[in-house]
């Protein structure tokens, strides 16, 4: 008599009988370039510390910068944590915190930002939309607005990795900001910063040296060289396996014009390609 058998393990499918751990098994499926699900949209994350915490100053000129996009550009704009953050992380880590729950609370910051910002555009149509709204619905929020604002923390929390050394969460807001940016194929990621772009040395702490900008550089000489950085050090390894952004623009959103410019195309900060 022969064995009956479970219709399960037949399930017609490429990859139904493969280690998805064989390369060479899976490759024929996996090697094909995926889709971009919104390839019209730009990315724009806003940086915590450098534009969010220095308040009307920087805040309101910015907000009418992005105004004046937003009737050419379709925006994502995503913001990161700045100083409560960083003052949260230095009183999780004093209590004995690990670092899902400190990603969680600076993710909290992240998302306190951009309410503010969502607030400033609201009569503009444009709304703050949560992590999970911004999986599922981002498309139907951009059919109905020509911008949303959500948080740039990638929503790990209790996910996050595991740091190989200290405590605080690798994967922050400029690696959420390119996460998303990359999975959805976007057309650009443009990162608002204080400074002009990348510089040999941190402009503002210079340590005696003379700070030299770099107008174009690729990830993987940033990886090795730079003591400090304007961006999370994961962004270069995310960036590492990019499947659709080829590179990301650094700008000074202090300088009138440069954020629309950088949405145009323009080179007005620094570039840094993927590869
Ligand atoms: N090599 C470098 N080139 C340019 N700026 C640098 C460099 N190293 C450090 N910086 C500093 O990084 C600062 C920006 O800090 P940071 O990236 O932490 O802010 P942010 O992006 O606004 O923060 P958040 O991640 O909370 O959004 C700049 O003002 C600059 O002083
Ligand atoms: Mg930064």
């Amino acid at each position: 008599m022969t064995e009956p058998t479970s219709s399960t393990k037949h399930v017609p499918s490429s990859l139904a009988r493969q280690t998805l751990l064989d390369r060479d098994l899976t490759r024929p499926v996996t090697d094909r370039p995926p889709i971009r699900l919104l390839p019209w949209l730009s990315v724009v994350k806003v940086g915590g510390r450098s534009i969010m915490d220095r308040g009307r100053e920087a805040i309101l000129p910015l907000v009418d910068e992005l105004r004046r996009c937003l009737p050419e550009h379709k925006m994502l704009i995503l913001t990161g944590a700045g100083i409560r953050a960083r003052h949260v992380y230095s009183v999780g880590l004093d209590l004995g915190l690990p670092t899902g729950a400190l990603a969680g609370l600076a993710a909290k910051e992240a998302g306190q930002n951009g309410h503010l910002l969502a607030a400033l555009l609201a009569n503009d149509g444009v709304s703050y939309i949560e992590h999970p709204t911004i999986a599922n619905q981002l498309a139907i929020h951009l059919a109905a607005s020509r911008a949303v604002v959500g948080s740039a923390f990638p929503p790990y929390h209790h996910h996050e990795f595991p740091p190989a050394v200290g405590r605080i969460p690798p994967h922050r807001a400029d690696t959420g900001a390119f996460l998303i940016a990359d999975e959805i194929g976007a057309r650009r990621l443009t990162i608002v910063e204080d400074v002009d772009g990348l510089y040999t040395v941190d402009p503002n702490n210079p340590g005696g040296r003379t700070p030299e900008f770099i107008p174009e550089i690729s990830a993987s000489e940033l990886t090795a060289s730079f003591a400090t950085l304007p961006i999370d050090r994961t962004l270069l390894e995310v960036m590492a396996a990019a499947k659709h952004l080829d590179q990301i623009q650094i700008v000074n959103g202090l300088v009138p014009g440069n954020v629309l410019r950088a949405l145009r195309g323009e080179h007005v900060g620094t570039i840094i390609h993927s590869s």
